[in-house]
């Protein structure tokens, strides 16, 4: 018998509607103008549109962080049913031909390399769009208007880093040639941007005529129509960046040692320390293209400082913000940076503190804000007395609408030097890291007039952590039921049942389940399925007469070019079998929703995604991810926030909210930790000293854990100073649990154990509770160390009792009730 949440019907539902409309205001808030020289808003008319997003427009990154929504709307249908009127169908329908042969080209590649069995590669090398053929004189004429769009567009996404010398990062020849053909012949161009991470935008500077320029990033199902009413003016932009854009690829610290550049996949050293992004660029005096925090709107806004108090170890900025326009209604980010004494410790030259959205305000029209400063997330971590401290002196908050357009509203002076928390040192780098060291830091603001406050450190108590093997987990019915189950038990429980393994419940397209094997002493399976964009499943499937689910719609791309023998043996008959449907909502990408600045519309969407997580019957999301932009190459950026550590822990926060506000759904915060790199992301060792990898790496996971209470950690594949993340006790019980309170369950990710992998034994040790997706060998394995000796039965139990506890707890073990 088939147990699903799959549906008979495909009708779209209020659901879907209602969603789709959550991902369109996402995408609005989310897209940011970086240039304008008042060629935007643009009324409906006549538009020559080009350039390879224009009608193939990207809505997300390729791999696990796919989603498979029921359609998108691209930029040009966008446009056309918000009533332009696209002049350019010549260029755009050689455009399509191009883009079908080239994809049958790489179908013809993706074929060869499946047969020798090379798919992990055909994941990291996804089809990469063509750029279009040059823009004639006569697409020019015929276009008949003043007004261009060229819409730039690169795909990437998990297995490998972006290239720097074939236009992944910038532009190729042709779309150089015909931004400046296009920019010379049209009274407007706009250039837009429909990449996954930051891009090389210098052209701007260098070709003359173009006026205006904005950042769509990757936005989901409703994209397209988001920026046609940005376009039109009948939405205002309000999106702002979270990375610094620079000016060359070489201004970022050790570019030319990222990844594949410096040719050793092997070993990534992080010297540059904490100075990454802003911090770097700040500190060092680097002028960036686009600062972080920067986008433009239709309108202007004034923002003033009202009053600051200070309680204890919290501070309180209040700050008015007007609309000074006259003509569009907007919001408007605020933004505290803090710069901080610089006495023992070096420092950057400022952080992001704290921030905030403005509700959207009509011309003339102010509205009041408090933001918050925790005066203890202001603290540095000093590996020499393994704390984290704050440093005597004078706080300086600077209140603005970018890190680069800011003014000293406040400071803080504290009188004394705090241990705000003892910890014990952990992941010690095999070597000790020989970092960039940074100019000395001066402050030259004048402050007269700025407020004064003044924080006591008597104020402040010292959290001393104490580093004990976390018990077994315990309660009456995790009890109950660990009595009924036999070693072998435990290890099924602690291992996925594998890609393929059968299941008692089905969720097609779900990525895992836990073992069905032990139904029979009341544990069901529950399902794990992607994100972060999103809930990935199988849109459509059929079941068999004998109850067996196939899939019908690739649930990841790479499967579409699978050969025709095993796509008949994977895929189901549509004319012979049942059809069952599940129907999930393409969000914009992390990255783009980060640049919503946005936290209660991120807490929706987490609360939407786990809506469809209730209605399809998965419990573990695997999401959001929360690496940090240490490179714009990053394959994975598009699934990453952004390069601070602040901002991106309290968008996961917010999203994790919103996801584990269903009880029984739970979010999987990933990849924890330093996975900022793809090339080789099985075997490279992110190599960090404590301090940069507390204060930058780890931060964002902190705050998901701790002001979220994140139920779920994926650790990643790379290894961190050698030693692979889910062997590492120092992350998964040390940081986790001793400091942080983590009660969940930590899950490896997919096959990232096994022979010259992470040792799966050593996982139970370390407080990596579960191997996925699991199969035999991985049981087999962990019980030969237990042989060894190397881990011990308590290890093996511990872990069970923590998924044990997660299946109990999920809505699905609660429907199914059978214990
Ligand atoms: C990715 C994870 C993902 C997992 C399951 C891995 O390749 O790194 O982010 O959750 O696959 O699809």
């Amino acid at each position: 018998m088939l147990r699903t949440k799959a549906v008979y019907q495909n009708n779209e539902t209020e659901r879907e509607r209602k969603h789709r409309q959550q991902s369109y205001r996402a995408a609005l808030e989310g897209i940011v103008l970086l240039e304008n020289d008042g060629a935007m808003p643009v009324k409906p008319g006549k538009i020559a549109l080009y350039g390879a997003g224009a009608a193939m427009t990207i809505k997300g990154g390729t791999g696990s962080g796919e989603v498979n929504e029921r359609y998108s709307v691209s930029i040009l249908e966008g446009l056309e049913r918000a009533g332009y009127t696209i002049t350019t169908m010549k260029w755009l329908n050689d455009y399509a031909r191009m883009f079908k042969e080239e994809q049958e080209a790489y179908a013809a590649i993706a074929a060869k390399k499946i047969r020798k069995l090379d798919i992990i590669n055909l994941m990291a090398e996804p089809f990469k769009y063509p750029h279009g053929r040059e823009i004639s004189h006569e697409d020019i004429e015929e276009s008949d208007t003043d007004t261009c769009i060229y819409v730039v567009a690169r795909q990437a996404g998990e297995g490998a880093d972006r290239k720097l010398d074939n236009g992944e990062y910038n532009l190729t020849d042709i779309e150089r040639v015909n931004i400046m053909k296009c920019a010379e012949a049209y009274k407007k161009t706009i250039v837009v941007i429909n990449v996954g991470a930051s891009f090389d935008v210098s052209f701007v500077y260098e070709i003359p005529g173009i006026n205006a320029l904005v950042y769509f990033c990757q936005q989901g199902t409703e994209g397209g129509t988001a920026f046609a009413d940005i376009l039109s003016g009948k939405a205002v932009p309000s999106g702002k960046l979270t990375d610094t854009w620079a000016r060359t690829y070489d201004d970022i610290p050790f570019a030319c040692e990222y990844s594949y550049l410096n040719g050793d996949l092997q070993n990534e050293y992080y010297k540059e320390g904490i100075y990454v992004g802003y911090r770097y660029f700040d500190t060092f005096k680097v002028k960036p293209q686009y600062e972080f925090g920067y986008g433009l709107s239709y309108t202007q806004f004034h923002m003033g400082f009202v009053n600051a108090v200070i309680d204890k170890t919290k501070a309180t900025i209040r700050v008015k913000v007007q609309n000074i326009g006259d003509k569009y209604a907007g919001k408007e980010v605020v933004q505290l940076y803090v710069s901080c004494p610089q006495n023992k410790l070096h420092k950057e030259y400022q952080r992001l503190a704290a921030f905030a959205k403005t509700k959207e305000l009509k011309p003339g029209e102010a509205q009041e804000l408090d933001l918050d400063i925790d005066m203890r997330a202001l603290s540095s971590y000093d590996e020499e007395s393994a704390s984290f401290i704050l440093e005597q002196g004078d706080y300086i908050v600077r209140l603005g609408n970018s890190s680069r357009n800011t003014v000293p509203c406040a400071v803080i002076s504290l009188d004394n030097d705090v241990t705000v928390s003892k910890h014990a040192n952990i992941c010690r780098p095999q070597l000790k890291l020989q970092e960039i060291e940074p100019p000395k830091v001066a402050y030259d603001d004048d402050l007269q007039n700025v407020v004064k406050l003044t924080a006591s450190a008597s104020d402040f108590e010292t959290v001393t952590y104490e580093y004990k093997e976390p018990p077994v987990y315990s309660d009456q019915r995790v009890d109950e039921i660990m009595k009924r189950l036999t070693l072998k038990d435990m290890v099924e429980l602690v291992v996925g049942a594998g890609m393929f393994g059968k299941t008692y419940f089905t969720c097609p397209g779900a990525v895992g389940n836990t073992t069905s094997k032990i139904v029979k002493k009341g544990i069901i399976n529950i399902a794990l399925s992607d994100g972060p964009a999103g809930l990935r499943l199988q849109k459509t499937s059929t079941v068999t007469k004998k109850g067996k689910v196939k899939m019908i719609d690739a649930h990841i791309e790479f499967m579409n070019y699978l050969p025709k023998l095993i796509k008949k043996f994977m895929f189901g008959n549509p004319n012979k079998d049942t059809l069952i449907y599940q129907f999930t909502t393409a969000f914009p990408v992390e990255l783009a929703l980060a640049q919503t600045w946005n936290t209660e519309l991120l807490e929706e969407i987490g609360r939407a995604i786990s809506v469809e997580m209730a209605e399809y019957g998965v419990t573990y999301w695997l999401a959001p991810a929360m690496n940090i932009h240490r490179n714009p190459l990053c394959g994975r950026n598009f699934e990453y926030y952004s390069e601070d550590p602040y901002l991106t822990g309290k968008m996961a926060a917010a999203v994790t909210k919103g996801c584990q506000s269903i009880e029984g759904n739970y979010v999987t915060i990933k990849h924890f930790c330093a996975n900022n790199q793809e090339d080789n992301r099985n075997k490279v060792s992110s190599n960090v000293n404590e301090r940069a990898l507390r204060e930058i790496y780890l931060r964002g996971f902190e705050i998901a854990v701790r002001e979220a209470g994140a139920k779920g950690v994926m650790t990643s594949y790379n290894k961190v100073n050698g030693t692979y993340t889910p062997n590492s006790h120092d992350l998964c019980t040390k940081v986790l649990r001793n400091e942080w309170g983590f009660d969940g369950v930590v899950m490896t990710d997919w096959f990232s154990t096994g022979k010259g992998l992470a040792n799966n034994g050593l996982c139970m040790k370390a407080g990596n509770d579960l191997i996925m997706p699991g199969g035999r060998r991985y049981k087999k394995e962990i019980l030969a160390e237990l042989k060894k000796g190397t881990i011990n039965e308590k290890d093996i139990r511990r872990c069970a009792a923590n998924v044990l506890r997660s299946i109990l707890n999920s809505n699905l073990a609660k429907e199914y009730k059978l214990h």
